[in-house]
């Protein structure tokens, strides 16, 4: 039961693309759709993941942080949807990626995997110390492919408000998570 995050991060991932079929026409407009709308129902849920700690830390919920894992590997199912659209869409379109995208985005699925498949009680001691280097980086580098992705949007014309949502989400739990390692820092070393 306390797996639930896991699950809806699957039934988001899977009604995303729904709704790119349902909303859109035509065979390469849907899978363009279901992955821009795959990709943007994750970003929240990779979010929470992202602030569980830090909000745990400057006394707000402890909530988020008890389900991390759980958010975590929703995070990883919404995403594999939206791998599996992009395969579809590259498919249809009969073209590939660009390069650029395919090396930042394939380290970033591969982080992902990694992460999502250490996931466990038996991995972390397995890893050691590199486990929580690996979970820190992981979650870091996923968060700069959506913050440079929605900040990139704000200079193009047509999309500058999702641009400036999704960069403010983006920075504000970036911002969230320097307030808790300032304050840890303060803890350590009092002034
Ligand atoms: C090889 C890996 C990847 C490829 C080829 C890829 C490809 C795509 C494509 C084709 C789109 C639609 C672009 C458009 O029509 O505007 C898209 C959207 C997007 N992807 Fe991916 N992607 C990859 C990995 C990732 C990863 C790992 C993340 C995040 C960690 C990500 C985040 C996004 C975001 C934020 C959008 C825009 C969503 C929106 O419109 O709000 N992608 N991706």
């Amino acid at each position: 039961m306390h797996r639930w995050p896991m699950w809806l991060g699957l039934l988001l991932g899977l009604g995303a693309a729904y709704m790119g079929f349902a909303l859109h026409q035509g065979i390469e407009d849907q899978w363009s759709a279901a992955t821009r709308y795959t990709a943007r129902v994750g970003f929240p849920v990779l979010i929470l993941a992202y602030v569980a700690r830090p909000l745990a830390e400057i006394g707000w919920s402890k909530w988020l942080l008890a389900k991390r894992r759980w958010i975590g590997l929703g995070f990883a199912m919404s995403h594999s949807v939206h791998l599996v659209c992009i395969f579809y869409l590259f498919q249809t379109l009969g073209e590939t990626p660009p390069a650029v995208t395919l090396i930042f985005g394939g380290l970033a699925y591969a982080l992902l995997y990694a992460m999502a498949f250490t996931s466990n009680r038996g991995a972390m001691k397995a890893l050691g110390a590199r486990w929580k280097t690996l979970h820190r980086i992981g979650i870091h580098y996923l968060w700069f492919i959506f913050a440079q992705s929605y900040l990139g949007r704000i200079f193009q014309d047509g999309k500058i408000e999702e641009g400036i949502i999704g960069a403010t989400i983006a920075f504000g739990a970036a911002a969230i998570r320097f307030m808790a390692w300032r304050r840890r820092r303060r803890k350590v070393a009092p002034a």
